[in-house]
Order: C-alpha cells, then structure tokens, then sequence
C-alpha cells in the first residue's frame, strides 16, 4: 500500500469543532487533543477507504463527531450522533446523515462491518482508522508503520486518550450509565436510525 500525502488542514473538522467548543466545558487542552485525533482518524481512514464521491468531507464530519460528546460522558455514541444530525440538518447535508451516523455508531465494534451491509466502504475504513490510533499503530491494516508513526507524530492527541475519556467514564459511572458505546445497534435505535445497518 503506497498511503496518500498527509493532510494536515482540514477545514470541516476545524469548522465544526469550532462550532461546538461548549463541549469540551472549558478543557481546551483536551479539545486541542481531540482535534488531533479527528486529524489523524481522517488520514488513517484516507489511507483504507476506496475513493468514492465527497469522501473526504464524509470523512472529516465523521471524524469531527465521533467522539465529541465523551467529554460528557462514556455513553458518548448516541448524543455525538444528534450533535451530528443537527450540523447535517443546518448545513443541508441531511442525506449523508444514516451513512455518518453508521459510522460513527459501528466505530468500537471489535469486529469487521461486513462489506454486504450498508455503506460498508467507509464504514469501516473509520472503524479500522479508529483502531489504529488506539491500539496505538500496533493494529494497522496494512498501512506501513512509518506512515502510522509520521501521522501519530503531526498531531498529539495523548492528553485526549490519557485524561479525557478516562474522566468521562468516571462521570458515567457516578450517573449509573449504561456504556452505549458497547451496544451499537442500540445506539442506531436510541439516535433515530432504526435498522439502517441492514
Ligand atoms: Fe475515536
């Protein structure tokens, strides 16, 4: 795999993320961390995903909400998913709004997203772009290490995986939360996009 040039201004994730700073109650260190996730998540994704029309806007929205509420809470998927269908909605981009809400909700399965489901292609090439800066470039789907390694180093999401998500579950754990973020299809459900998986 020849990985395409790294993209290191993305206009739609700064956009959004700029739009829903409120989010982040204050800790604009762990946004900044964020956003470097969302950075990285495009380019991993860029690298898996076939090209196909708008993808790299359907790529920077998603990655843009994917996590955007864990600063509330770990039970993050669903209301990360209506923060996205109200930008979709406002922004008259509404028909993207199953495909991006399915992957954002299929992005913690552990699991392959099966290419005969809906809107496999990006689908899961953002659920494996996920897990490669998660688990750290140790899983990288055949993208070559030293492309993992220069994208993780443009961008420095560490205090976004050491200090905000940790803190978020805390908070669920004291409001007695069910973890959403385990149950995808239950997220489908609970954010209004019943049975758009099959
Ligand atoms: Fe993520």
């Amino acid at each position: 795999m020849i990985p395409p040039e790294i993209l290191r201004s993305l206009p739609l994730v700064d956009e959004i993320l700029g739009s829903h700073r409120q989010h982040c109650h204050g800790d604009d260190e762990g946004y900044d961390a964020y956003k470097a996730h969302a950075y990285r998540v495009v380019n991993f994704a860029r690298a898996l995903a076939p090209d196909g029309p708008q993808r790299d806007d359907k790529l920077a929205i998603a990655a843009a909400f994917h996590d955007l509420a864990a600063f509330d809470t770990l039970d993050y998927l669903v209301p990360s998913i209506e923060a996205q269908d109200a930008w979709l909605q406002e922004t008259g981009r509404e028909n993207w709004s199953d495909e991006l809400a399915l992957m954002v909700a299929e992005h913690h399965r552990l699991s392959r997203y099966r290419q005969t489901r809906a809107h496999a292609p990006l689908v899961e090439a953002f659920r494996r772009a996920d897990l490669v800066d998660v688990s750290q470039g140790r899983i990288r789907f055949g993208i070559p290490r030293s492309y993992v390694t220069e994208v993780r180093a443009a961008f420095d999401a560490s205090v976004f995986f050491k200090r905000v998500v940790p803190s978020g579950a805390l908070r669920a754990v004291r409001k007695f939360q069910l973890p959403g973020f385990l149950l995808p299809r239950n997220a489908l459900v609970r954010s209004g996009h019943e049975g758009i998986d099959r």
